[in-house]
């Protein structure tokens, strides 16, 4: 067990455009005498042995030689991994029921709203037009979704308990009661030529960079969901390109897309996304960490790790994620 001396070792929150300041209380409150400090503070850098972050800045990690680990505030770890001072220790990254929880309604929602056509009933609604389409059962619509990780999986039952036929790719082999699972390169084309909304939960990595394309698109099922084939993206701005998303709306090898990320955020004003055919919009809260819970698996995780316990959830540095 390490030496720790009261007072000597702190933990450091550097976290952006969320609610520090809650963060600190919270931290405070739960790690008794283990002192926090927060970027406005005067401390000395190498007493930092914790430093909890979200959104670092160029400098987040300056002076800090006696690091002994990163704590994510984020589920994913991709401006951390790709932080060009990142230092050598393990990253702890954010896992949690409500997190995960969160996902999973917003998965939920928007593959039910496309389902039911609510867009198309807003547009009759509009027009006072009163046309009787009636939506197939759940079960006529295979939901794909891309990474089955600690949010994919649970999005994938979740998805199956709604009645959804659903599917899932993955970079290793999984078992998932009563989901058909695909993974790796070759079992791709497989994967997408049976999926009419596909969702995306994968961690971004140079591999996934960019995997929302138009040519994927193209290989999606078409003919079976009522307007054409969906994507939901709640993972990565950088998974997507955005142009190839606006054409594929506009000529319709897409028919709506749900996008809670995007490469720019907040999306620019300019944006075609905004006004896209059968796009739906929402500013990256698909699920996000809160000060409740997000400052008691902080603590935890320092507390226990300075007790002798292994830290909890490290990325795997050569994967990414
Ligand atoms: P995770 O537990 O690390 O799971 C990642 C999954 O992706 C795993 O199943 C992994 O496969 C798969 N994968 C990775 N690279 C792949 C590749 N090249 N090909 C195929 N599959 C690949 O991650 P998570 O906790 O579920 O989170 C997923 C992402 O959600 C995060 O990275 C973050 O970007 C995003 N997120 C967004 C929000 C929001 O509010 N919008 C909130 C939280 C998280 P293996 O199982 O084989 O390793
Ligand atoms: C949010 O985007 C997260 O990665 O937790």
């Amino acid at each position: 067990m390490a030496r720790f001396i009261e007072g000597t070792f702190m933990l450091l929150l550097h976290l952006e455009s969320v609610d520090e300041d809650g963060f600190a209380r919270q931290l405070r409150t739960l790690l008794g005498d283990y002192p926090v400090v927060q970027r406005g503070d005067s401390f000395e850098p190498k007493l930092i042995r914790y430093i909890a972050a979200w959104k670092p800045q160029a400098n987040a990690f300056d002076g800090l030689d006696n690091l002994k680990a990163i704590l994510s505030l984020g589920a994913g770890v991709d401006a951390l991994i790709g932080h060009p001072g990142l230092p050598d220790v393990p990253i702890v990254r954010f896992v949690d029921r409500e997190l995960t929880q969160c996902m999973s309604d917003y998965v939920v929602a928007n593959a039910l709203m496309h389902h039911r056509c609510l867009s198309r009933y807003l547009s009759e609604q509009a027009q006072k037009n009163w046309s009787q389409f009636y939506p197939p059962p759940a079960w006529n619509t295979t939901v794909g979704v891309m990474g089955l990780g600690v949010l994919g999986s649970d999005a994938a039952q979740r998805l199956k308990a709604v009645g959804f036929d659903v599917r899932g790719w993955s970079r290793s082999q999984k078992t998932l009661n009563e989901i058909q699972l695909f993974h790796g390169e070759s079992q791709f084309d497989d994967f997408l030529s049976g999926t009419d909304i596909l969702v995306n939960l994968l961690p971004l990595t140079p591999q996934t960079r960019k995997i929302l394309n138009h040519d994927l698109f193209r290989r999606l099922r078409s003919g079976r969901l009522a307007g054409g084939p969906v994507l939901i993206n709640a993972a990565r701005g950088g998974h997507q390109v955005e142009a190839d998303i606006v054409r594929a709306l506009e000529e319709g090898t897409l028919g709506a897309a749900s996008l809670d990320v995007f490469n720019q955020e907040p999306l620019p004003a300019a944006s075609p996304l905004w006004s896209a055919k059968n796009c739906y919009v929402t500013p990256h809260i698909a699920a996000i960490s809160n000060p409740d819970s997000g400052a008691a698996y902080f603590a935890r995780a320092i507390l226990e790790h300075e007790a002798g316990a292994p830290l909890p959830h490290v990325v795997d540095g050569k994967r990414g994620y």
